[in-house]
């Protein structure tokens, strides 16, 4: 029960297949007591009953686009934590289906900065959020998961992040994942391809699953990762290290 006794808020549920849900379970199952947002009305009731399956005391609505929403939630869980938190899981991400399909070339202006703006500038208006919950613990972890056109921006704010929070005893680290099938996986173009790239290239031949993730994402947010912050850890059959 290596949670026992931590609270934790996982933003980033959709659905049983999304990395979060695997991530919570996981939590769950260690002991940690968790709360939930959902975006927008089409998916409440999904992530209702899958919060229910951990008694999570709090579900409530979160658009990361809005810092009101952002400040509302945290305010929410700290509230239904009694004024601190351990852990946050931000599984978050967000572009346009025509962007994912077409050339790059072609994006404009106003939806890139709709997918930055949801998959990575959402982690600094979470952490700072964060901050108080998780000091008044006495410290905790946030955890992230990179996508695609953002994870230039995540990987620089993980590291801006993890200095900044870091004199508070607050880790913050990423994690970058092959494909796995998700809803948001859905609209990518190709997916299929990247599926069989990986098992033809990747040092293992196998592709991961959510399970993967939520094992590695367990390990960042758990005391065992005490001395670890600012870094990205790959769950991607070590495709990564494959430079053809
Ligand atoms: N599935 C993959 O192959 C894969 C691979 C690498 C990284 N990732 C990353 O994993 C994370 C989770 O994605 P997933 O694959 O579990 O898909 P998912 O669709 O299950 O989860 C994405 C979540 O983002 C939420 N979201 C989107 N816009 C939002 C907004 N404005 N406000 C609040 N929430 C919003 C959605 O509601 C959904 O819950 C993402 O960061 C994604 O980039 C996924």
């Amino acid at each position: 029960m290596q949670f026992q006794g931590k609270t934790g808020l996982v933003l980033g549920v959709a659905n049983k297949r999304s990395i979060a849900w695997a991530i919570a379970e996981r939590l769950a199952a260690g002991g940690a007591r968790l709360a939930f947002t959902y975006q927008g009305e089409r998916i409440e009731k999904n992530v209702r009953e899958l919060a229910a399956q951990v008694d999570s005391p709090l579900v409530t609505a979160c658009d990361v686009r809005s810092d009101d929403d952002v400040v509302r939630v945290f305010g929410e869980a700290g509230a239904a934590f009694d004024g601190g938190l351990d852990l946050v899981v931000h599984s978050v991400a967000f572009a346009a289906a025509e962007d994912l399909e077409g050339r790059f070339t072609d994006t404009p202006r106003d939806r890139f900065w709709l997918a930055l703006d949801v998959s990575a500038y959402s982690l600094v208006a979470c952490a700072r959020a964060a901050e108080p919950l998780l000091e008044a613990r006495g410290g905790g972890s946030i955890v992230t998961m990179m996508m695609g056109v953002a994870k230039a921006a995540l990987d620089s704010s993980v590291k801006y992040l993890a200095w900044d929070l870091g004199q508070k005893n607050i880790r913050v680290n990423a994690i970058s994942a092959g494909p796995v099938r998700t809803l948001s996986a859905r609209s990518i173009a190709g997916f299929p391809t990247m599926e069989a790239i990986v098992e033809e290239r990747a040092p293992l031949h196998r592709h991961i699953d959510a399970n993967d993730v939520g094992a590695a994402a367990a390990y960042l947010l758990s005391d065992d990762a005490r001395n670890v912050t600012g870094t990205t850890l790959y769950v991607d059959s070590g495709y990564h290290a494959m430079g053809m």
